[in-house]
């Protein structure tokens, strides 16, 4: 029996190494993401940086080198900026008004990605001020002459709200393949914003409003794709489960947030070193653990939504670091992960923050992993991706395994059954 369901997984899942994105959109079936009706686990990674890189036609090669470098560890899944708001360089320099060159340069990691295999979340404006931000969209209003208290009022101002709806990445064609973002498979799912924020509202209505409006916006122009909020997991003030935050909030919500009809799945963040700066590796780590253990498990049992792992890192900039603790860190992320998946909960995979290819020195944060660079680092990624996705090919030949013997059940059935005569069995 054992062999028989290895010779059917290699025959009913012929694809080995990379697999074309293209084709199907990735769904949702109960607990788990699905592709062609199959369970699809995730490895994958973030690079912010790819369309600010691809938009600099000198540049682009370190946007094919690090998709092709993914690719060849298995890495399926890239989270990445689809914004960048004002400045130079932009691609929104003013509300709906777009730099073609840089749109270009997204519409190239697009096509990229689709040509390596890798399927993108992209995120479509930053809670912080990085790129823009809502800093820059509620000064934008203020410009035309709206007044406008402080940059939490992004989530309630109608005029900064009417800008984010106009942010039209969406209905955007493709410049290199033809094929409108709306429509193309390569596109994993939008996120409305990276890691939301309103300290000044931590009763978190003005964030559950906010997303509760978009996400029904984004739905009825895209259904094809999933959406998440970009959340970073923390609990709710007034949430039983709050004691689980670091010792703060945000004025989001992970239940009633990812309860919002049209956000398709929940995400998770995790910087104990940064939320937790005076404590040591150690406490950092236990805190991951947990952290990763509530959420897993109000996935599976609250939410009965799929769960990605948005975001995980360790600095090369932490005191003391060392690749050990960097090693330590990424396995036990994953193995929490591995775990949940692989007994049918609702923890779909992660993406690590961040990968980079050689060359891009300016765009070191500490956290950055160069493939070429980390050999430790790079196989523990590596085993990963392989196991998630011997997973999701055990589970497709489980499925056919299943669909042949029903099949046969009912070939034997309609072979015993006398009155049907011979026309049955053809
Ligand atoms: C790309 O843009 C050029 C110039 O705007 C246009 O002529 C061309 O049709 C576009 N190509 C595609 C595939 O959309």
């Amino acid at each position: 029996m054992k062999l028989l369901v290895v010779v059917l997984v290699l025959l009913f899942c012929p694809h080995h190494g990379v697999e074309a994105a293209g084709g199907e959109f990735i769904g949702i079936s109960g607990l788990h993401f699905v592709l062609n009706g199959n369970p699809f686990f995730a490895n994958g990674f973030n690079a912010y940086w790819l369309m600010t890189l691809a938009s600099d036609p000198s540049q682009r090669d370190k946007v094919s080198s690090a998709l092709s470098d993914a690719s060849s560890h298995e890495l399926s899944v890239a989270r990445t900026w689809a914004f960048s708001d004002g400045g130079s360089n932009a691609l929104q320099y003013s509300p709906g008004s777009y730099n073609e060159q840089t749109f270009q340069g997204l519409d190239f990691v697009v096509s990229e990605a689709g040509k390596y295999g890798i399927r993108l979340i992209l995120s479509l404006v930053n809670s912080y001020d990085n790129y823009g931000g809502r800093k820059q969209y509620v000064q934008w209003a203020r410009d035309q002459g709206h007044e406008i208290g402080s940059e939490d009022e992004f989530f309630t101002d109608p005029v900064v709200k009417g800008y984010f709806k106009d942010h039209t990445v969406l209905t955007r064609v493709n410049n290199i393949t033809g094929v409108a973002y709306k429509d193309d498979p390569t596109v994993f799912a939008w996120e409305l914003m990276n890691e939301p924020r309103c300290p000044s509202d931590l009763s978190g209505k003005s964030i559950q409003d906010w997303i509760t409006e978009m996400a029904a916006y984004l739905k009825s122009i895209d259904s094809n794709h999933l959406l998440e909020a970009g959340l970073e997991g923390f609990y709710g003030e007034s949430s039983p489960q709050k004691q689980a935050n670091p010792g703060f909030q945000v004025g989001t919500d992970f239940i009633t947030n990812n309860q919002i009809p049209g956000i398709d799945f929940a995400t998770l963040h995790s910087y104990p070193d940064q939320w937790l700066p005076n404590s040591d590796d150690q406490s950092q780590l236990a805190f991951l653990n947990n952290w990763l253990d509530v959420h897993i498990e109000d996935a599976r049992d609250v939410l009965r939504k799929p769960l990605l792992v948005t975001e995980f890192g360790k600095s090369s900039k932490d005191p003391g670091f060392s690749s050990e603790q960097r090693d330590a860190m990424f396995g036990a992320v994953y193995s929490k992960i591995y775990s949940s998946a692989s007994s049918g909960g609702a923890t779909a995979g992660s993406c690590f923050w961040q990968l980079m290819a050689q060359g891009m020195d300016s765009y070191r944060d500490g956290y950055e992993v160069v493939l070429s660079e980390a050999p430790s680092t790079t196989r523990i990624i590596t085993v990963q991706s392989r196991q998630l996705r011997y997973l999701g090919r055990l589970r497709a030949g489980e499925r056919n395994i299943a669909k042949l013997k029903k099949a046969k059940a009912m070939r034997e059935k309609q072979l015993k059954a006398p009155h049907k005569g011979k026309g049955a069995g053809n």
